[in-house]
C-alpha cells in the first residue's frame, strides 16, 4: 500500500491521481499514525508543501525504524543539494511534481524493492541485522566480449534459485556497464549515487539497490562512463562487504581491465571465475591473467576457469589448452543462438530456460564450486594491502 501526505488535500489528491490506490493524509502527525498502526506500510509519498526539513528528519527516522519502507520526495524543484541530502537522509527518489509519469514509475517500482527487502531481510535473521558472510564471486576476464556479463547474469539467476537465495548481482564495468540493459531494468540509481553519501551504510546501499526478480537483486553501474573515475576502490570494498554480510551470495561483473575496483572485489571474493573463449588473443590473455595472479600471490584455491563457447569448431581441443594453461578447466558452456536472444528479452536463460545447455552448464558451475566446497574466505586471509601495489598496467583498457 501506499500513503500520500502532502498540506493541501488537492495537491494530495492530484498525487493520489497519479500513483493509483493509494491512501491520503494532509499533516505529518496523521502520517506518523498511519505508519504506527500498518506495519506493512510500503511506500509514502510527501508532496510539495511538505517541508525539507520535516521530510528529511521523518526519513532519517524511518530508515533505521522501518528499514523496507521507502519515501519518495515530491519537489516543485529538484537540485544537486537537495538530491544529495535527501540520498543522506535515505530517502528513496525526488520526483518533480509535473513529472506524475515518473511519480507513478518510482511507486511501482519501490512497492517491488520493499517487496524484494522483506524477503531479503528473512535469511539475514528478519530484524535487519548482519546475517552469515555471504560469498562474493567474481567474474573477469582480461579480454572483453567472452561472456563475463552473461555468466554473471545466469550465475546470479541461478543462484538466487527464484528466490530460495538472497542474491545481490553487483556491475563493477563501471564505465560500459550493461547489467542493467541485460536484465532490462530501469534503475533510480547506481553504485555512483553512494560516492556524495558521508556516510556509507548497509540502509544507504539498500536504497541503490534495483531488484530484479525473486531473490535476485542488483546495483548497477552509472549511465556516464566519466562517473568511474570519481568511485574509489575502497567504496567498493566497503559496499562489498556491507552486501556480503546480508546476502547470501553476492556476484561480481567486471570490465575487462585489472582496474583497482577490480582488484579490490578480486581480494574479497571467495571464487574468481576467469572466462576465456575458445580463440588464441582469449586464451593468451587468461594465460597472463593466470600468471599475474600467480606472481602477486593470489590463492590458486579460490579462482576457476569457466571456458563459454567451448564447443566452437575453431580446431583448438580442450585438452591442449588446459595443458597450455596448466590448469583445468571447470566449466564448458555451449555456444548457442539462444543467449543473444534471451539478452534481447532481458531475461536470463537461466530463468528462462533452465534446462538449456547453458542453463545446465551454468548450474553445474554453480552447484560444484559455488554451493558446493568452494571455501569461504576467513576475513584474515584476505590478500593483505601492501600486495595491490603495482598491480594495474598489466592489461590494456578497453579502447573507447
Ligand atoms: N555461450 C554463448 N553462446 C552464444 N553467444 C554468447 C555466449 N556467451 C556470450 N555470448 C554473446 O557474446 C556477446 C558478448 O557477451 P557478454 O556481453 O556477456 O561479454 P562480456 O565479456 O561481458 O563483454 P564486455 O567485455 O564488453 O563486457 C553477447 O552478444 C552475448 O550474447
Ligand atoms: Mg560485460
Amino acid at each position: 500500500m501506499t500513503t500520500i501526505c502532502d498540506l493541501d488535500p488537492t495537491t494530495a489528491e492530484a498525487l493520489r491521481g497519479a500513483v493509483g490506490e493509494a491512501r491520503v493524509v494532509t499533516s505529518l502527525e496523521q502520517l506518523r499514525i498511519v505508519l504506527d498502526t500498518d506495519v506493512y506500510e510500503d511506500v509514502v509519498v510527501l508532496g510539495p508543501s511538505v517541508d525539507p526539513g520535516s521530510a528529511f528528519r521523518l526519513a532519517a527516522a524511518l530508515r533505521i525504524s522501518r528499514p523496507t519502507l521507502s519515501l519518495i520526495l515530491v519537489r516543485q524543484r529538484i537540485d544537486t543539494s537537495l538530491l544529495a541530502e535527501a540520498m543522506r537522509a535515505g530517502i528513496r527518489d525526488v520526483v518533480d511534481e509535473r513529472d506524475l509519469y515518473r511519480l507513478n514509475a518510482s511507486v511501482r517500482q519501490s512497492q517491488s524493492f520493499s517487496a524484494a527487502l522483506r524477503e531479503s531481510a528473512a535469511p539475514a535473521g528478519g530484524d535487519g541485522a548482519p546475517g552469515p558472510r555471504g560469498k562474493i564471486v567474481t567474474v573477469f576476464s582480461a579480454k572483453g566480449g567472452c561472456g563475463k556479463t552473461t555468466l554473471a547474469t545466469n550465475l546470479a539467476a541461478t543462484l538466487a534459485d527464484r528466490g530460495r537465495r538472497q542474491v545481490c548481482l553487483v556491475d563493477l564495468d563501471l564505465a560500459f556497464g550493461d547489467v542493467a540493459i541485460a536484465l532490462q531494468l530501469f534503475p533510480a540509481h547506481t553504485i555512483a549515487d553512494a560516492v556524495p553519501l558521508a556516510d556509507v551504510d548497509f540502509t544507504a546501499v539498500q536504497a541503490l539497490l534495483t531488484p530484479h526478480s525473486p531473490g535476485l537483486t542488483t546495483l548497477v553501474a552509472p549511465v556516464e562512463p566519466g562517473s568511474a573515475e570519481s568511485i574509489p576502490a575502497s567504496l567498493v570494498a566497503h559496499i562489498l562487504e556491507l552486501l556480503r554480510q546480508h546476502f547470501d551470495y553476492v556476484v561480481v561483473d567486471t570490465p575487462p581491465a585489472f582496474d583497482d575496483q577490480v582488484l579490490a572485489a578480486f581480494d574479497l571474493s571467495d571464487v574468481v571465475a576467469l572466462i576465456a573463449t575458445l580463440d588464441i588473443p582469449a586464451l593468451k590473455n587468461l594465460k597472463l591473467t593466470l600468471e599475474t595472479m600467480a606472481l602477486l600471490n593470489y590463492p590458486r584455491e579460490r579462482w576457476r576457469i569457466v571456458l563459454n563457447r567451448a564447443d566452437s569448431k575453431v580446431g583448438l581441443a580442450i585438452g591442449e589448452v588446459e595443458k597450455t594453461l596448466r590448469a583445468p578447466i571447470s566449466v564448458e558452456i555451449p555456444s548457442s543462438r539462444d543467449v543473444p536472444a534471451s539478452i534481447n528479452r532481458g531475461v536470463p536463460i537461466a530463468l528462462d530456460d533452465p534446462r538449456h545447455p547453458v542453463s545446465l552448464a551454468i548450474r553445474e558451475f554453480a552447484d560444484r564450486h559455488v554451493l558446493g566446497g568452494a571455501p569461504s574466505v576467513p576475513p584474515d586471509t584476505a590478500v593483505p594491502p601492501d600486495l595491490r601495489k603495482d598491480r594495474r598496467g598489466f592489461f590494456r583498457r578497453r579502447p573507447s
